[in-house]
């Protein structure tokens, strides 16, 4: 099955860097971009045929994957409406199914919310079928993705929502860890050696919680021994009312959302 991918930049090199990285064959990925110096770099950096005509994607391209950015799609829609008819998995912020099925009346669309740590195969994609996909066509699709990651079906009310929590999401972890290693620093540690405690502690907690199914709240009493030093640091992270932060975050990054897809 060969992929075409229609804008290859942050989320869509991502992307590749996953597939191929997880045993994808090279001949069977390809991508448009919109610059020649890009469509360059994506053939030295991974071999794969680029180009910097969307009609080249389009027509050799058994499905395409749109990855570029919201406010291009509509350009695009209309490039590739001119070809035969193919699944369309579109992963642009605010592009809806029943938007996608407008723009391509009779296509199989697929709505996804990927994020960027699928490029290590530890992503998380969100996915809604539009209702002209096939149940092989949706087993097919879900196959592509679950190689990278965790793949999680979402009514489409919930997108935003999902959107903030695992799209987004890396960037307010990568946020919590350069944190925890300033507060390091702070404290005296050397801020390479600060980092590096940081993220094998992110890693390590993380799979505590995915392994031991104990809720997170739960694992840190485990850590926390009463009158210890650590529930000393609970308490002061309790008055800082990290929950609170979060939940702003979270209901931020939804609003923006909403905006962006006109909603
Ligand atoms: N970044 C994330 O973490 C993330 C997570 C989930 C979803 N997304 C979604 O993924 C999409 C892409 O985001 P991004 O962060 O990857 O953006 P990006 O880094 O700016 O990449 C955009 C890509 O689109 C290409 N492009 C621009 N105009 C084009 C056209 N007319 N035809 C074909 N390709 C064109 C660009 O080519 P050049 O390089 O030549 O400019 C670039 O490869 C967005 O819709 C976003 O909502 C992103």
């Amino acid at each position: 099955m060969k992929l075409g991918f229609i804008g290859a930049g942050e989320m869509g090199g991502a992307l590749i860097k996953g597939l191929l990285k997880s045993g994808w064959p090279k001949e069977d990925v390809l991508a448009s971009v919109s610059s020649a110096d890009s469509a360059r770099r994506l053939t030295q950096q991974y071999g794969i045929a680029a180009y910097t005509d969307n009609r080249q994607t389009t027509q050799k391209a058994d499905v395409l994957l749109i990855a570029v950015k919201p406010a291009v799609v509509p350009q695009v829609l209309a490039e590739i409406k001119t070809a035969a008819v193919k699944p369309v998995v579109c992963m642009a912020l605010g592009w809806t199914l029943e938007k996608l099925q407008t723009a391509l009346p009779g296509w199989p669309v697929v709505r996804i919310m990927p994020n960027t740590p699928l490029a290590l195969g530890e992503g998380v994609t969100l996915f809604a079928f539009g209702k002209e996909v096939s149940a092989a066509l949706r087993r097919q699709v879900e196959s592509i993705f679950c190689r990278l990651g965790k793949t999680v079906e979402l009514p489409e009310s919930l997108f935003d929502a999902g959107t903030a929590v695992s799209g987004s999401g890396p960037a307010f972890v990568y946020a919590f860890i350069d944190a925890l290693a300033q507060a390091g620093m702070l404290q005296g540690l050397a801020r390479e050696q600060a980092v590096e405690l940081a993220v094998q502690t992110v890693i390590g907690a993380a799979k505590m919680v995915a392994v031991e199914k104990i809720s997170p709240a739960a694992l840190a009493q485990k850590v926390a021994t009463p009158g210890g030093c650590t529930a000393a640091g609970m308490a002061a992270l309790q008055t800082a009312n990290l929950t609170d932060t979060l939940a702003k975050t979270v209901a931020a990054t939804v609003a923006k959302a909403k905006e962006i897809s006109g909603k």
